[in-house]
């Protein structure tokens, strides 16, 4: 795999303008080659550094088709679905298409075996027939990071981090709350065109200079490693870099 290019930016304006600029230039680059842009989204404080594609004449929302990376098993208008903040953070404020928008609603199917099975179908639609060869290559998915190392949901130690199968799985121990979740595993997020993480403040610094300085270390970020021409893409600010070796 190619070695993460990391972006450092002195304020977190700077960093969600050169954000935007980058998601519409995949965008546009996706959309010109296939003819739509395949994305996967996260929750945390993620979606509001997204708030520089609101209002941005440049992005042609109807071509998005938009999966989410982890979802909480709540309702998809509970203050912890990832879905309902990225509606309040983002897609209310923009004219995407409703269905152009994947949603993992536990109201259809409670039972997550069942519900993460419905997502992988829901996948294999979107982008191929499931097969040992053929995994989905998302043009882009944006991470989050928590202070742990986790990404998406899967966090250190757990055993979906030898997944190798499934596609999309769930979680019924997640250690940060609420412990029930779905979300795309190894095998998707490595066979992503561009994989982003975003990671801010200070409370981060400790754990990036683990996953970036210390890869052997293993922490679930630092296992996102897309195959090669895929590439990785940190974008940080300054607080989160003061204790990274590599700049
Ligand atoms: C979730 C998120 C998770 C998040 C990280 C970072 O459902 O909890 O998708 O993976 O991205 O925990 O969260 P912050 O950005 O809030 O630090």
């Amino acid at each position: 795999p190619n070695p993460p290019v990391i972006h450092n930016f002195a304020t977190t304006d700077a960093l969600v303008d050169t954000l935007a600029n980058f998601l519409i230039k995949t965008q546009k680059d996706a959309i010109d080659k296939k003819g739509r842009f395949t994305i996967a989204l996260s929750g945390g404080s993620l979606p509001k550094m997204l708030r520089g594609l609101i209002g941005n004449p440049a992005t042609k929302w109807d071509k998005w088709q938009v999966f989410y990376a982890d979802e909480r098993a709540v309702p998809l208008d509970h203050p912890d679905s990832n879905h309902n903040l990225c509606t309040q953070d983002l897609f209310s404020k923009v004219p995407i298409p409703k269905d152009h928008v994947h949603t993992i609603d536990v109201s259809l199917l409670d039972d997550l075996e069942e519900l993460s099975d419905a997502y992988e179908k829901e996948l294999i639609r979107e982008f191929a027939q499931k097969d040992a060869a053929r995994f989905p290559v998302f043009d882009l998915i944006l991470l989050g990071m928590g202070p742990d190392g986790h990404t998406c949901s899967l966090f250190p130690g757990h055993e979906l981090l030898a997944e190798e199968d499934r596609w999309v799985a769930y979680l019924e121990d997640s250690p940060k709350p609420p412990p029930k979740r779905i979300t795309l595993t190894y095998p998707v997020i490595n066979h992503a065109a561009k994989v982003i993480f975003v990671a801010t403040g200070e409370g981060k610094a400790e754990v990036l200079s683990k996953v970036l300085d210390r890869p052997e270390e293993g922490l679930p970020a630092s296992r996102v490693k897309p195959a090669f021409p895929g590439q990785v893409y940190w974008f940080i600010d300054a607080p989160a870099a003061a204790k990274l070796q590599q700049q």
